[in-house]
Order: structure tokens, then sequence, then C-alpha cells
């Protein structure tokens, strides 16, 4: 666009004289409705386990999950995606599809226990296996057709115990059409999908590892999640996803793949969730403890470009201090 003479007496100050003023014309907001909060069940009982590198989230065990949902819907949120600790591992994540695993008895749980939740479930294999990689293992690498029917089968375990929404997390190829088809083969044609869609290979992922024991016993995830420099792929795969007839898509990490959420949300008409992944989060912890940031600050600054880059719907840990915040009025200042 040309600037005209009369343009130099535009001043664009003149629209951030007030609080009142900016958020008449702020182009992004972050709402309550925008937030999803991860929550941590493990076996066992009586167990508030604060996960160390990711201060103020903790791993519960089902008899006191309802503290923190219940602090959450106090909050304003009510809208979760649950991981699940399990205390046996195998080679082939198995307790990830039985129905007395830890997500379907915590699904089972939080249906009967309340009305306005709404429950995603992660599905993924990487915390139920004895090596920690996301499917089953042949020759030194995850197998991924032999992972897709088991994937298939922890979608429709999920669904059976009430699940919402499920979201496969785990980079196969092919996983959305699998699941799509289990879930209706099933009879469960109204679950939708979140697919992470795309997921790069991220140190980011650091403290999540921590928080769900899901430590690789060997080698790294870079065969199936993708490589940090791409953004062409990025949208290959969303594309993929979408052929495939998923619902939701994701982008994660967040922070550092802002430009993948923007170019996402100029290709696709379906909604689009990013997730604020654990490093992120803890980054943020970690500085504010040491005083060299304000935390509510960052966070709201974090989440709010988050929303301005594209996204609809943001995973984030930050759940309740945002809400909390949002709420106040002073959330997005
Ligand atoms: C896989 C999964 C991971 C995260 C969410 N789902 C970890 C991984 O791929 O290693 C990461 C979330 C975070 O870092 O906050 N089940």
């Amino acid at each position: 666009m040309k600037l005209e003479k009369r343009d130099l007496t535009y001043r664009p100050r003149r629209l951030r004289k007030s609080d009142n003023l900016r958020r008449l014309v702020r182009e992004a907001n972050v709402h309550l409705d925008d937030l999803i909060a991860p929550v941590f069940v493990v076996e066992g009982k009586n167990i508030k386990n604060e996960v160390p590198s990711m201060p103020g989230i903790y791993q519960w065990s089902i008899d006191r999950v309802i503290e923190e949902i219940d602090q959450l819907l106090d909050s304003g949120i009510s809208r979760i995606i649950l991981f699940g600790i399990p205390d046996v591992k195998d080679d082939k994540g198995s307790s990830s599809y039985s129905e007395l695993g830890i997500i379907q008895k915590t699904v089972e749980k939080l249906k009967a226990e309340y009305l306005d939740l709404l429950i995603i479930t992660d599905i993924c294999f990487c915390e139920y296996t004895d090596h920690g990689h996301c499917g089953v293992i042949h020759e030194a690498d995850v197998h991924n057709d032999s992972t897709l029917e088991l994937l298939g089968k922890q979608a429709v375990s999920h669904a059976k115990a009430g699940a919402h929404i499920v979201a496969p997390s785990g980079m196969m190829d092919g996983m959305v059409g699998e699941i799509r088809k289990s879930l209706d083969g099933a009879g469960f044609e109204d679950i939708p999908i979140m697919s992470y869609a795309v997921k790069y290979a991220s140190a980011f992922y650091g403290p999540f590892r921590n928080a769900v024991n899901s430590e690789l016993q060997s080698g790294d995830r870079k065969s199936y999640q993708m490589d940090p420099g791409n953004i062409r792929e990025a949208i290959n795969e969303v594309e993929r996803d979408i052929f495939e007839g998923t619902d939701i898509v994701m982008v994660k990490p967040a922070l550092s793949y802002l430009d993948v959420v923007s170019e996402i949300k100029k290709i696709s008409n379906i909604p689009l969730a990013c997730y604020n992944v654990s490093g992120e989060y803890a980054m943020v912890k970690a500085a504010s403890e040491k005083g060299w940031l304000d935390h509510d600050e960052i966070m709201m600054e974090m989440l709010l470009s988050m929303k301005r880059a594209g996204a609809d719907i943001i995973v984030t840990y930050f759940a309740i201090e945002a809400a909390q915040l949002i709420k106040k009025g002073n959330g997005t200042n």
C-alpha cells in the first residue's frame, strides 16, 4: 500500500493512549474457552507428586485427581487432556488398551463425577512401553503398521471408557485413518480426532518425559517425529491428516513453531491447536523463580502470541494460572 502525504499526520500512538482504547483495538485475545489443561494420572493411592521440572504440575492417583479437576473447573477451565502413567510396561505397551488401564479407569471415574468436563485422551505408547518408544520396535526402529493396529485398539478402548475426543500423538503414518476406521467400526462415529499432525522431534519435551516416566532406553524419536528445520513437510502432514479425516490439527511445540501455526492457518479450515509444551512451561517457571522474568506477563504474552499466530486452541500447563488472570480482567494487559 502506498503512503499518501496526509498519512504523515497519522499517529498510531493515538490508539495506544489508554487501556480501554488498547483493548478496543486488540486483534487477538486469550479466552478461557481456548484452553485445554493436561492432567497426569498415575496408578496407586493417595498420590499427589509434584513433577520436579514442572512446578505446580502433579501426578495424581485416581482417588485424588478430582482435587485437580475441581480446581480447573473453579477457575473456568472445563477441558482436559489426560496422560496416564501405568505401573506395568511391556514391549507393546499393552496396558494402554486394557479395559483396566489407567486412562480407562480415570475416564470412567471422571465421567461419573462430572457432567460438563470435556475429556480428551492422548493416544500414544511411549508411557506404556518398557523401551519408551511410541510404538512396537522391529529391527531397532518403531514399526509403523504394527503400531497402527494397536493405536486403533487404544483409541477404541478410550472411547469405550467414555473419552470425548482422542488425540493421537505418536506421528505414525496413517494413524488418523486407522483410528477413524477403528472408531467407526466400533460404533464411535461421533468421537472426534484431534491429531498431533505436526509434532517436531524437540528438546522442549524434556520435562514431560520426567512427568510421565517415559525416558527412552535407547535412541531418539527422530525417525518418526519431524525435523525442526521443516515447514513444507508440516503442511504435507496436515494435508494428509485432513485427508484421513482428522477433526482438529495440532502443532507441537508451540513457541518456536509459530510460523508453522500461521502457515497452517492459511491452508486449512478446520480448528487449529498448538501445544505449549513442558519445556516452554519449565523455562518460564525457572526464570521467574530466579526473578529474571515476570511470570504472569510472560505467560500471557506467550499465550497471546499463539493466538495471534492463528491457534484456535492452546493446550497449556498454564491453564489454571492464565484463567485466574483472565477472569480478573488483567489477563491480556
Ligand atoms: C507423547 C507425547 C509427548 C508429549 C505429549 N504427548 C512426549 C513426546 O513425544 O516425547 C509432550 C508434551 C510436553 O512436552 O509437554 N505421548
